[in-house]
């Protein structure tokens, strides 16, 4: 009997439990009314007179050290269960909180919301269009002739079998769906995503973001245009910033310009961001075409408007220093990580 008890003790100083089921099976194992202790207190009834002291002792050695230990697990598995988060028991208060990474606006984002927010200050509201857009909204209406290159296949990404339907590649096409919906005046900007069938490079995207202004009211003139761009790349670039137009071509303005602002990096001067010329590009812009005006059933003798169309990656580049527009679409979180002090 003394050895059966020996190895008992061993096998309970041995035993260890990670569930309230194993430690009750335990339990039930050794300590029940019909547990092995129970067992070996029978036999002791009809043990030898002369041993009884020395078994009776070590029986309840093994029968404290039993208890000590069922009650000692049973408290570490309580422990163990109330830190665990369990969400069916009751939260503990003072428990470090986890950290968590606070995380970051996406740079197209971030140089969006600046561009609305310059504008909105101005009273130009924000409006929306489909991304998905029939040949009217985006090529017709704006004046575009049959044969211009930018319906070309190489340029746009039709639907299959349906020509009329294509991805937009540009937002003047949401100009349209906005005259065609309201009277002047019409102070709007239209943020949003465009694509065109480009071979994606460090400079080009099939897909980018452009924003688009549109202004309509009465004796608006190429003045009034002059001074809202001024005011919008000050606000954007900074105080000194200066502007210059250059004559261009659009379909759905006339006369167009685009508009550079010069460096904000060298300030002039020149240096590698500018291209040692001291100017960058930022947008295009000009009076609506009257034929525009007419194709959204607003009189052309009447009003007179200006529009302007950026691309988002472009400025996004220029503020951030962004040297390759891919970065924009690869979703690297070291290179988003390093948008979180920006808003
Ligand atoms: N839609 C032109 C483009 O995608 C940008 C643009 C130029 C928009 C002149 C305008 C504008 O509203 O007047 O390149």
């Amino acid at each position: 009997m003394i050895e059966k008890i020996n190895l008992l003790l061993a096998e309970i100083n041995a035993f260890r439990a990670t569930s309230a089921e194993q430690l009750e099976e335990f339990r039930i194992k050794m300590l029940s009314k019909k547990g092995i202790i129970a067992s070996l207190f029978q036999e002791f009834k009809d043990i030898d007179p002369s041993q009884r002291k020395a078994l009776g002792e070590k029986l309840n050695q093994l029968k404290t050290l039993a208890n000590e230990k069922v009650s000692k697990l049973k408290q570490e598995i309580e422990d163990a269960l109330a830190s665990s988060h369990d969400p069916g028991g009751m939260p503990d208060l003072t428990m470090p909180a986890d950290f968590s990474e606070p995380g970051a606006r996406h740079p197209i984002s971030i140089t969006r919301n600046r561009i609305n927010g310059i504008f909105e200050k101005i009273g130009f509201v924000i409006s929306e269009g489909p991304e998905i857009e029939d040949d009217w909204h985006n090529f017709s209406a704006l004046n575009f002739p049959e044969e211009h290159p930018a319906r070309d296949m190489q340029d746009t990404f039709f639907i299959e079998k349906n020509p009329d339907i294509a991805l937009r590649t540009h937002t003047s096409s949401v100009q349209v769906r906005v005259m065609e919906q309201q009277k002047p005046p019409i102070r709007t900007i239209s943020p949003g995503r465009v694509y065109r069938h480009e071979a994606i490079s460090a400079r080009a995207h099939c897909i980018f973001h452009q924003v688009e202004g549109l202004y309509i009211d009465k004796d608006v003139s190429f003045a009034d245009m002059k001074q809202t761009l001024l005011y919008f790349a000050r606000e954007m670039f900074g105080e000194q910033t200066k502007i210059r137009l250059r004559p261009s071509f659009f379909p759905f303005t006339e006369p167009s310009a685009e508009m550079d602002v010069s460096c904000n990096i060298c300030g002039g001067p020149g240096c590698p961001i500018c291209k040692y010329s001291g100017w960058i590009e930022v947008l295009g812009c000009g009076m609506v075409d009257p034929n525009v005006l007419e194709n959204c059933g607003i009189d052309s003798k009447i009003y007179t408007g200006y529009a302007f169309g950026m691309g988002i990656e472009r400025i996004a580049m220029n503020i951030f220093q962004i040297k390759d527009i891919r970065m924009f679409f690869e979703n690297d979180i070291r290179f988003l990580k390093q948008f979180t002090a920006a808003i």
